[in-house]
């Protein structure tokens, strides 16, 4: 399965994500989270990422599309992937294309995640995520076991920088201006699936699933 997930900031990409890679068995590539590993590890990538995303702007194309190509050349995408946060524009979209037509490995389906922008800001501001393995968690609506720490390393979570409320509303912005896009384009080629991002995760997993279904190879 070759599957993209979009949607705006805070519609459930990598919760989804999670249950989605392990029901395909296939590894989840989240640009996002390669970002905040390099920018955690103090890496030249991560000194440049982090000047865009803690703004809640895109990195740039010529980084970003690199920092893909180079993730889908690895043995373990052999079977399949699923991105996250990726593309995020017209161009990279086109981008991919040319990367997989290459590898005569084409697209199954790109899965929009529709959700409406009120329950965007609350999703993410209630959002810790684990520092040491990335693991997500909300406040509310899914609490870890142990207040602070994450169920699955007991390392300490933390609000991402970029889940204030200015630069969530510049992360909706550039979404709606740039990543928006990507919907028709995928649309047109008829790889689009969408499903409402709303309810609990387990249900959303089994809506997406289902969604799917005539789209697994
Ligand atoms: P990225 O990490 O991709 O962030 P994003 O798109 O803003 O999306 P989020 O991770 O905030 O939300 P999500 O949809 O994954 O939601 P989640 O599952 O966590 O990108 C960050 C930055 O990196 C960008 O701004 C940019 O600077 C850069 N970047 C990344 N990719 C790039 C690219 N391709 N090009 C250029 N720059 C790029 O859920 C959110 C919260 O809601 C969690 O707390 C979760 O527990 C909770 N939740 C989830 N589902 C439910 C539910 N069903 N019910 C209740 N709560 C729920
Ligand atoms: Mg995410």
């Amino acid at each position: 399965m070759r599957l993209i997930l979009v949607g705006p900031p805070g519609a459930g990409k990598g919760t989804q994500a999670v249950h989605l890679a392990a029901h395909y068995a296939i590894p989840h590539i989240s640009t996002g989270d390669i970002f905040r590993a390099n920018i955690k590890g103090g890496t030249e990538l991560g000194k440049l990422a982090m000047s865009y995303t803690d703004k809640g702007e895109l990195v740039p194309d010529s980084v970003t599309n690199d920092m893909v190509k180079d993730r889908l050349n690895e043995a373990d995408v052999a079977n399949g992937f699923l991105l996250d946060g990726y593309p995020r524009n017209i161009f990279q979209a086109e981008v991919l294309r040319g990367i997989l037509t290459e590898k005569q490995t084409p697209l199954n389906a790109v899965l929009e995640l529709a959700i409406e922008d009120a329950l965007i800001v609350a999703r993410l501001s209630g959002r810790r995520t684990c520092k040491d393995c990335q693991a997500s968690y909300h406040l509310l609506f899914e609490k870890p076991a142990v207040d602070g720490k994450c169920d699955k390393c007991g390392g300490e979570l933390s609000q991402r920088p970029d889940d204030s409320e200015a630069v969530i509303q510049n992360r909706l912005t550039v979404y709606a201006e740039q990543t928006a896009p990507i919907i028709a384009f995928y649309r047109s080629e008829g790889l689009l699936v969408t499903i409402a991002a709303e309810g609990d995760v387990s249900e959303i997993t089994s809506r997406a699933i289902s969604a799917l279904s005539t789209k697994v190879s």
